[in-house]
């Protein structure tokens, strides 16, 4: 999957259709604008840090198909703006990989993470993936949410940031 015409369609529940593809290093540009219209708090527990921005050192490693797959996401009008971020990317156990999500303050609740950990999943899977893993913050009750609906098996608490497997 790489340019807009094999992108993965996803309808949210306000009726807006979005496209997902592969990131590519020039996203660049569009990813850090992402970022900035994302609240602190969203940065925050997508990254466990008071993150401003994402580095273009950071987005290198990100948008690297050998550390990963990281997947953007725009409405099917604006293929320019970016408006969610999805990780999966290599961890140091062979086919265990590492989820992440980060949806625009103003896309969320929409469906949008939902559709997008289930395509994850998949992707995943593809990639060879046995295990998908995620660090979520344990108050973060949507990302919960939204793993739950991976079949994720209940959270083993280590503190403030939980660590969750979902068998694929
Ligand atoms: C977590 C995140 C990816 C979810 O994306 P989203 O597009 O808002 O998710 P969805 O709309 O698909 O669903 C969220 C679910 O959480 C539920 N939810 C929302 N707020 C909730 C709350 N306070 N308590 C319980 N459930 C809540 C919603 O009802 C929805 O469930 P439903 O589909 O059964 O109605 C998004 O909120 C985000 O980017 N947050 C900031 C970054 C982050 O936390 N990333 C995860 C790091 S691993």
């Amino acid at each position: 999957m790489s340019g807009t015409d094999t992108a993965f369609p996803i309808t949210l529940t306000d009726g807006t259709t979005t496209r997902t593809r592969e990131a590519t290093p020039a996203d660049l540009g569009p990813i850090q604008a992402l970022h900035r219209r994302c609240s602190l708090g969203s940065r925050a527990l997508r990254y466990h840090a008071g993150k401003s921005q994402l580095s273009s050192a950071g987005w290198r490693q990100l948008s690297d198909p050998g550390r990963g797959t990281t997947l953007v996401t725009t409405t099917a009008q604006r293929t320019d703006r970016i408006i969610a971020m999805t990780n999966v990317m290599r961890t140091d156990q062979q086919g265990v990989g590492e989820l992440a999500v980060l949806v625009e303050d103003a896309w969320q609740s929409k469906g949008l993470g939902t559709a997008l950990a289930a395509h994850a999943a998949e992707v995943a899977r593809r990639a060879g993936h046995h295990t998908l893993t995620a660090a979520v913050a344990a108050g973060n009750a949507p990302m919960l949410h939204v793993l739950e609906s991976l079949d994720a098996p209940p959270a083993r608490a280590t503190g403030p940031v939980l660590d969750i497997q979902i068998p694929l």
